[in-house]
């Protein structure tokens, strides 16, 4: 069977009768995914009949590059005839679960992430958080949905947004907002991304304590020394 060009892919997505990611979104998400440089995973939360799925494995496709590790928490039941049809069945991963519940077993560091779960407040930040964290430096995260969907404002994206990554210029650099129609994308800029947690709170405070303790013993032992004028 003939490759299909990205024409033909454009088309086949915009025949999947969802009303999902777009054709110029579509375009958007092939892009993205043929500019990855092979820095780690491509991680995309929200399968549906996979519109997107197809848009990010066909440019893998094109590149010889990575599968797609596609996660929803139910299987869409034209997915595998979608994928088959459009020719990259074999740059896919499906993963059916919870998108939170596939965080905690993961491991390997991620190049593009693409979120299109669960669009409320509170799954967004969960999203972010649980995800975000294995970004390498010059990853990209993207949104869907920001910050409208057919003029009227998606709150809850904008919220979520707001509080991870808007917020955060010392974490996030903005890429683009609407790209494509409703695509937000950032860039991971520094190393450590997750906000501080109650464990790593704790954990930096032991090493101030330890990192404390250690210029007493010092301050300490010097003033005695000093004392006894063994030093000046
Ligand atoms: C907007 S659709 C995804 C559309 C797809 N990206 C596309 O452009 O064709 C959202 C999907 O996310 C899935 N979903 C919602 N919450 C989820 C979660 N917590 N974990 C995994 N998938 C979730 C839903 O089952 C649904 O299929």
């Amino acid at each position: 069977m003939p490759e299909k060009t990205l024409q033909e892919i454009l088309d086949f997505v915009d025949s999947i009768p969802e009303f999902m990611c777009g054709r110029n979104e579509a375009k958007f998400l092939y892009e993205l995914s043929k500019n990855t440089k092979g820095l780690g995973a491509i991680v995309e939360i929200g399968t549906c009949a996979g519109k997107s799925t197809i848009a990010l494995a066909h440019a893998q496709k094109e590149k010889h590059g990575r599968r797609i590790n596609t996660i929803d928490l139910s299987e869409h039941p034209e997915i595998k005839s979608n994928l088959r049809r459009a020719g990259v069945s074999k740059f896919v991963n499906r993963i059916t679960a919870r998108s939170s519940a596939v965080a905690k077993n993961w491991h390997e560091p991620i190049e593009l992430l693409w979120i299109d779960g669960d669009h409320r407040y509170n799954g967004i930040v969960h999203d972010i958080t649980c995800w975000s964290r294995f970004l390498v430096v010059g990853g990209v995260m993207a949104f869907h949905d920001y910050p409208s969907v057919g003029g009227r404002v998606v709150k809850q994206t904008w919220m979520a947004l707001y509080r991870k990554v808007l917020s955060r210029p010392d974490k996030w650099r903005i890429l683009s907002d609407r790209e494509g129609g409703n695509i937000f994308v950032c860039e991971r800029i520094t190393g450590r991304c997750d906000e501080f947690n109650s464990k790593t709170v704790l954990r930096q405070i032991i090493r101030d304590i330890k990192g404390n303790f250690q210029w007493y013993l010092e301050e300490f032992k010097g003033r005695r020394l000093q004392s006894k004028g063994k030093i000046p």
